[in-house]
């Protein structure tokens, strides 16, 4: 294929390049042999490849083309760990292309707004730094490897329930700031040859064919220039997606848009030069998929050991109470292991992301290989495959659990409950297992629970009863060595939850609009999603975002923070002061002190996962640019720092602060500008504006006996009116030959002069 995708565009006729717009089949672009431009391949997913065994089919039930299964985006999101990241990034590349794989259909990196999202296992956080900075890292190593990424679902797709006929209502801040906040972070520090946008609809019109989302924000404002990809059958008017700059319709060939686009073309609604940048993209895409990767690895490696190092990166200790793991060889010498998914493990979620694994760690194997001679352990099934109350089950696991010296439940949420298409009906285990822990805590003070879902969990009816508790997502399928190894302290965990987890799913900010109704699902809850909700709530949930606890202990201190041009830098030290090596997910939030807009008490703008030997000490150093003080300002269109006081804060988790520094940052004057209906607030916050008020309240002063003075009581009961109407109120004796209006236009036209002299 010919270097520049210019000449090969203008020897293209229309018809060819109307085709090319769609794709050849299920899973492949159209080749044009007489132009020498290939076809390529893309398959799924988030958390592995998903390639069918025919190019012609979906394949969502049945198996697949065998690949590598990594931890699901909710587990890996809990590592917290970039390095990791792009690892996996690079395995699924090599992976990838030899398997003949020439675009990956991931990452997924939609927000968590409700714990119910049906595909919430795929996505990483309900942070966009954390998703962000995570998905960008994936992509780099994909990328590196020349196979393309596609990041979705591009946007506000944050639930399954109706998302294809059913608008998100988003205002523009929330819009900014959470929701596109990760695509936007990828863009630039990954630019990922594709991005796939989402089924919904946006604000009332299709996200396929959303001017504000593709072209104004992402095209305009971010300057992104590869392949714009719609989710699989998301297009609905091509030309209008065609104007808005949705390159590629998946699945092809649809023949239809092809013939609508050239009548589209000849009659004016499409401009062919509109045509133009979207075939010129694809070539682009086709060329650097397809020419800058040199030859396709014949011999692949075999990734099972990566699988199993993101499962133990991933894993979270929730709760540790007496030190109840790792497990001590002094006093256990029988194990009982209860639960089905201790022989049939979810590694994974259902839909488009199902990898077909090459191998699965079973965790009774693996916990009966750690065990050894010296203890012996027993399995008992704990609940049936349909999760209805079987009361002798739970009896015979419990007479298990108290002849044992310790008790390891598996336990989550059944395989039906997640999957994409539908959403989860609740968060709660099935009854029969928390009946299940409640009757084995009973009889067996040495309790551990290992949970397994995709989303957050409630864990209120049982997790009091319980000293042990390990979050194990749904981690892939090295998860069965990972949580026997984190069992015997073979690993230390170092996994933090990358969502909250509430007491009660009533606690979680969009309970109470969860489903659309009538077509339209309002995100009322705005900028207070996840750990922002209930900080500002006040409102303590059972386990924190960014808390997951080590067998070692790490202390903080000696924070400096300084402004750093128009960022800032921040330093501190941390150490291990435990007695086993460790890895600690160290967390800065900011706090703005003193924004005039309402914000969240605290945001996540940076984090490290930083290894350490017992003992050992290392320092942290972050660097904070203009953007991480920074709010999306609605009236001036643009993202805003504010001059005036910060706080840099640095926890284990969002609850577990250990440092905090105070910092005046200098972000400048702010650019105002007055209009008739300025508040005196917005008058006096600026002293040149101060004076040129005064100077004409002097002169009206003249006239009317109730003069008026900028004195605080003043301020403090007038703040609020706009100077217009203060004239309108004590000026009616001085307004003879002009009005309002004009009064306060010239004192405008003042200030903007006295500005630029
Ligand atoms: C999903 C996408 C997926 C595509 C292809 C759609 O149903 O939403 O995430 O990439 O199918 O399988």
């Amino acid at each position: 294929m010919k270097r520049i995708s210019d000449n090969i565009l203008k020897d293209m006729t229309l018809e060819e390049k109307a085709g090319l717009c769609a794709g050849l089949n299920m899973w492949m672009t159209k080749g044009i042999d007489r132009l020498g431009v290939p076809a390529i391949h893309m398959y799924d997913g988030t958390n592995g490849i998903r390639k069918t065994n025919s190019d012609e089919e979906m394949g969502i039930t049945g198996e697949n083309m065998p690949a590598t299964c990594y931890p699901t985006g909710s587990a890996i999101g809990s590592s917290w760990n970039t390095e990791l990241l792009q690892e996996i990034g690079v395995a699924l590349g090599e992976e990838g292309r030899a398997m003949g794989v020439e675009l990956l259909l991931g990452p997924g990196i939609n927000m968590k707004r409700t714990p119910l999202g049906g595909r919430n296992f795929e996505y990483y956080s309900e942070d966009p730094c954390l998703s962000g900075e995570l998905g960008a890292a994936f992509v780099n190593g994909l990328q590196a490897q020349g196979v393309g990424a596609s990041v979705k679902h591009f946007a506000c797709n944050n639930q399954e329930y109706e998302k294809m006929v059913t608008s998100s209502e988003v205002d523009e801040r929330t819009l900014r700031e959470i929701y596109l906040s990760a695509f936007e972070r990828i863009v630039k520090k990954a630019n990922p040859w594709t991005i796939m946008c989402s089924y919904n609809l946006l604000n009332g019109s299709y996200a396929s064919e959303n001017e504000h989302l593709l072209n104004d924000i992402l095209r305009e404002e971010w300057g992104y220039d590869g392949v714009v990809l719609s989710d699989w059958t998301a297009v609905n008017d091509r030309i209008r997606g065609l104007n808005a700059g949705l390159d590629l319709e998946m699945p092809g060939p649809a023949e239809y848009n092809a013939k609508a686009i050239v009548n589209a073309v000849k009659s004016g609604t499409l401009q062919e030069s509109k045509l133009d940048a979207s075939v010129r993209r694809i070539l682009e895409l086709v060329r650097k998929t397809t020419e800058e990767v040199g030859d396709r690895p014949t011999a692949d490696r075999d990734y099972h050991e990566l699988a199993r190092k993101a499962a133990a990166e991933s894993i979270v200790l929730l709760k540790n109470d007496n030190r109840i793991l790792p497990i001590d060889r002094e006093i256990v010498s029988s194990i009982a292991v209860i639960g089905r998914f201790a022989k049939q493990p979810r590694i994974q979620g259902a839909g488009s992301a199902k990898v077909t694994p090459t191998h699965i760690d079973i965790p009774f194997d693996e916990i009966l290989s750690l065990a050894g001679r010296e203890i012996t352990v027993s399995y008992g099934e704990g609940y049936p495959t349909d999760d209805k109350i079987d009361d002798l089950l739970i009896e015979e696991s419990a007479k298990l659990a108290a002849d044992a010296d310790l008790a390891i439940l598996f336990v989550g949420q059944p395989e039906y409950a997640e999957s994409e298409m539908h959403d989860l009906a609740g968060i709660d285990l099935p009854l029969h297992q928390v009946k299940l822990i409640q009757a084995v805590a009973a009889v067996q003070p040495r309790c551990i629970v290992v949970t397994s879902s995709g989303t957050a969990m409630v864990m209120r009816p049982w997790v009091q009863h319980v000293p042990g508790v390990i979050h194990s997502w749904l981690t892939g399928q090295g998860s069965g060595k990972a949580i026997a190894d984190i069992l015997f302290g073979a690993t230390n965990p170092s996994g933090k939850l990358s969502e909250t987890f509430p007491v009660k799913l009533s606690d979680n900010p969009s309970y109470m609009r969860i489903r659309g109704e009538n077509g339209k699902l309002y995100y009322r809850e705005g900028l207070f999603v996840g750990y922002r909700y209930y900080d500002k709530k006040e409102l303590a949930p059972q386990f924190p975002f960014g808390h997951g606890l080590s067998y070692t202990t790490f202390s903080y201190s000696g924070m400096k923070a300084v402004q750093s041009g128009r960022g800032g830098i921040v330093t501190f030290n941390v150490q291990n002061t435990g007695a086993m090596f460790g890895q600690e997910v160290v967390q800065l939030y900011v706090h703005d002190e003193e924004c005039k807009w309402i914000r969240p008490d605290q945001e996540l703008k940076a984090f490290a996962k930083i290894a350490l030997a017992p003992g050992e000490t290392k320092e942290v150093r972050f660097e904070l640019e203009e953007r991480d003080f920074a709010y999306y300002n609605t009236k001036r269109g643009k993202w805003t720092a504010e001059t005036g006081y910060f706080q840099l804060v640095a926890g284990s988790s969002s609850r577990d602060i250990r440092l905090r520094e105070r910092l005046y940052c200098d972000f400048g004057q702010e650019d105002i500008s007055f209009h008739k209906f300025s508040l005196l607030n917005d008058w006096v916050g600026d002293p040149a504006a101060r004076t040129v008020l005064e100077r004409s309240l002097e002169e009206m002063n003249k006239h009317v006996t109730e003069k008026v003075e900028l004195n605080d009581e003043f301020i403090g009961f007038w703040g609020d009116f706009p100077v217009i109407k203060i004239f309108q109120m004590f000026g009616q004796t001085w307004l003879k030959d002009m009005t309002p209006d004009e009064v306060t236009e010239e004192l405008i036209r003042t200030y903007e002069q006295m500005r630029i002299e």
